[in-house]
């Protein structure tokens, strides 16, 4: 069989499909190869002494992990030369990273999660780096923070890279999801999913379930009535999976379908949800979008909203399109 490497995907997505620009082409190769680098580093686990807590905090409040800070680094200095960006955002900085003026500006804008699930990091279960593409806006001359604040929809790219079993990227530019997984042996992501589907139908939900006396009435019916089983309101058993990685939650239902939650809850009001759009939520929805999935805050699609913060929390739900309907609708009856 003739191996389709990430490289000649995205070259043929650039010459045949005119789906991507070359400056686009290049970001994302710059991106799955910071993604390999932070890859070796999470395999070296203790060997590589990248385990356990850097003693800091972040701007939301969260104490950072080695890894975090690892990967963060790995993303910008691979990022910053290459001429394609404008200027990066991430889960780690407090503000966004203009590109330094010794080298030339592009015209993209890169947010990512650098490491998503560090919780699991120091228990070897799997973790991820989610990215999300914008274009800056044209006019305009310095690049600002009002600059990302974009609606999802507007994103040109969008994709995770898991670290677990195997280190996989996902990828969309708006024509569909792909999967590439990464062979060690080459050094390089070898095309081994083309049109992901998601199917509309599912017996599998994913939740943090410790947080049930915090959840709005609409989840706890729609939970509930799956824990009913076969004799319950939806007449058949469910199962539960949760692995506190988004990626790897969404991995799962990329591949065989489920339903992901992070609802707001009760715990404190005042903030939307956990999950940030911009660098978690946006690029997720739209990976699930385009595999023939749905995405919501409960009441409104993900990719519409208008962010007006960097850090902005929301509300998600998110996965096989029957079942982010059933939850919508509740929270409509509410
Ligand atoms: P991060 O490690 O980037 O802060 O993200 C963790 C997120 C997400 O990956 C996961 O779904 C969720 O937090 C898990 O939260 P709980 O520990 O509350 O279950
Ligand atoms: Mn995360
Ligand atoms: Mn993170």
């Amino acid at each position: 069989m003739n191996k389709i490497s990430l490289t000649r995907y995205l070259v043929e997505q650039q010459r045949d499909h005119g789906q991507i620009p070359a400056q686009l082409r290049l970001l994302l190769e710059v991106v799955a190869r910071a993604c390999k680098s932070i890859s070796q580093a999470v395999n070296k686990g203790a060997l590589g002494g990248v385990l356990g807590t850097a003693g800091s905090e972040n701007v939301q409040g969260e104490v950072q992990k080695k890894l975090d800070i690892i990967a963060n680094e790995v993303l910008i200095e691979a990022n910053e030369w290459g001429g394609h960006l404008a200027a990066m955002a991430s889960e780690e900085m407090d503000g966004i990273y203009v590109v330094p003026n010794r080298y030339p500006q592009g015209e993209y804008l890169l947010l990512f999660d650098p490491l998503d699930g560090s919780s699991n990091i120091d228990v070897n279960v799997s973790i991820g780096t989610i990215f999300s593409v914008l274009k800056k806006p044209e006019g305009g001359s310095a690049v600002e923070e009002k600059d990302f604040l974009q609606a999802g929809h507007k994103q040109v790219a969008a994709g995770y890279c898991i670290y677990g079993p195997q280190t996989t990227l996902v990828l969309t530019v708006g024509k569909g999801v792909a999967m590439f997984t990464l062979d060690r042996e080459q050094g390089s992501f070898v095309l081994t999913q083309e049109n992901v589907q998601i199917p509309p139908d599912t017996q599998e939900f994913a939740i943090n379930m410790s947080n049930m006396r915090h959840w709005d009435e609409p989840v706890r019916r729609y939970i509930d009535e799956c824990l009913q089983g076969k004799q319950g309101p939806r007449g058949k058993d469910f199962n539960m999976r949760w692995i506190a990685s988004m990626v790897a939650d969404v991995h799962r239902i990329l591949t065989r379908g489920g339903l992901f939650m992070y609802p707001w809850d009760k715990r404190e009001p005042n903030k939307a949800g956990k999950l940030r759009l911009m660098y978690e939520a946006n690029p997720m929805s739209w990976l699930v979008e385009q595999a023939g999935g749905a995405a919501t805050n409960a009441r409104q699609r993900i990719l519409d909203l208008q962010p007006s913060q960097l850090h902005e929390r929301v509300s998600v739900v998110l996965g096989s399109r029957h079942e982010v309907e059933r939850v919508t609708a509740y929270h409509a009856q509410q």
